[in-house]
């Protein structure tokens, strides 16, 4: 750490920069151009030949997906096949999807939209689209502290005896969004253990391959729950949406037998069938294991640098005033202002042209209590652009502090 920041001049540098004004960005997790055109392939793959798994894909039918498609999500998710249903683009859609069937049908048990009131417990800080979603399905939310390999499992089990609204949790068990942890097997077996009628544990893993660097194993969740005799209390959500292309990928959802039997009969409602065309062009390029490792190996290459360059710009900061995140994979940094300064960095940033994922966003309701919390998202931007970026927030991570 360099321990003797020139403060003289923070405000002169500052001022120069805002002049300037720059327009750069670090708000949201997507890919860049260039990982994108690691998949320009999918173009061409399907020529004129629509026949996969034996099946005309143009046309309607498959409302579960492809078998192949299944294979690759399961591959994906750690699933059995026979457990994915594939299905859109977008794991999120799927998620709302799948919460509403809950409400409308409900999985065995009364749908919830005829009880008074439904709770989830959510992990914090996370990914603000869950918490948009649970708010606007009229879900109660509770947060709970993310420890570094997973949630507070002693105030989880506290919450869950206190109070009986509570029907749920959402995680992203593996690069987290955006602290990047990945959740332990302790943590893992603690959330298999709830044995609550009609409670669900949804794990959203969008970033199941997503390592930039060696990166400790996710357990076998769906081995761990079925286990504990729990796989009715497991749902599990991933996409392509970061592997090919973010908006024509392929989103997939692994379920039990029992909860796949519900969900597919709500789900048959609203569709008559499932994008073949696209399930194929996916099966077709990530055929194997080694073709998915390959082509996300690819993609390493282009990220790593980028989370490098963060650390290396965070890491000239002075002690104590600071800490964040540094993960092995996944798309973002957490950063946690140590003296309550969030609000005061982010405005600085803003003025100055840097736009960042808006305050509180990472906490239910956007409340961030001790206002500490910018989740900082380096992927889309390039290289050149990032360091001016990083340059830039930690100049306003240390006129924060001076103001104070
Ligand atoms: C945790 C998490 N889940 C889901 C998504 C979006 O996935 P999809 O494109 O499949 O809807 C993101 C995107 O940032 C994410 O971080």
């Amino acid at each position: 750490m360099e321990q003797n920041i020139d403060y003289s001049d923070l405000k002169g540098r500052y001022n120069f920069l805002k002049k300037a004004k720059k327009e750069l960005d670090l708000t949201r997790g997507r890919p860049s151009s260039q990982q994108l055109d690691l998949s320009n392939n999918l173009e061409s793959i399907m020529a004129d030949n629509f026949i996969q798994d034996g099946i005309d894909t143009r046309n309607y039918g498959l409302l579960e997906g492809l078998p192949s498609a299944r294979e690759l999500a399961g591959h994906i998710l750690n699933s059995d096949p026979s457990n994915i249903f594939v299905n859109g683009t977008s794991s999120l859609t799927l998620m709302g999807h799948y919460l509403q069937s809950l409400f409308f049908q409900g999985s065995g048990q009364v749908p919830w939209k005829d009880l008074k009131k439904i709770s989830f417990l959510c992990p914090v800080p996370g990914y603000d689209r869950h918490f948009l979603m649970l708010e606007k399905l009229g879900i109660k939310m509770i947060p709970v502290p993310l420890l570094g390999k997973g949630p507070d499992l002693n105030l989880i089990e506290h919450l869950l005896e206190a109070d009986e609204s509570i029907k749920g949790i959402l995680c992203v068990p593996k690069h987290s969004n955006p602290t990047g942890e990945i959740y332990s097997k302790e943590c893992i077996e603690g959330l298999a253990n709830i044995k609550k009628v009609d409670f669900k544990v949804i794990f959203d893993n969008a970033y199941a391959v997503h390592d930039f660097e060696a990166s400790a194993e996710l357990p076998n969740i769906e081995k761990i729950f079925i286990e504990n005799d729990n796989h009715d209390s497991l749902v599990m959500l991933g996409s392509t949406s970061k592997i090919s292309l973010a908006g024509s990928g392929l989103a997939f959802l692994s379920l039990s037998p029992s909860n796949m039997n519900h969900f597919v009969n709500y789900f048959s409602r609203f569709s008559l069938g499932s994008d073949k065309v696209n399930q194929a062009r996916h099966a077709r390029i990530f055929n194997s294991k080694k073709a998915l490792d390959l082509h996300m190996k690819k993609l390493a290459k282009l990220l790593k640098p980028k989370f490098d360059l963060v650390q290396e710009k965070l890491n000239s900061l002075p002690e104590g005033i600071a800490t964040w995140t540094k993960p092995t994979g996944g798309y973002f940094v957490s950063f946690n202002s140590l003296n309550g300064n969030a609000s005061k960095i982010y405005n600085l940033c803003s003025e100055a042209g840097l736009k960042l994922t808006p305050l509180g966003a990472t906490f239910p309701y956007g409340k961030d209590l001790e206002n500490k919390n910018i989740r900082l998202a380096p992927t889309q931007i390039e290289l050149e652009d990032l360091s001016e970026a990083m340059d830039l927030f930690c100049l306003c991570v240390l006129l924060a502090e001076q103001e104070d």
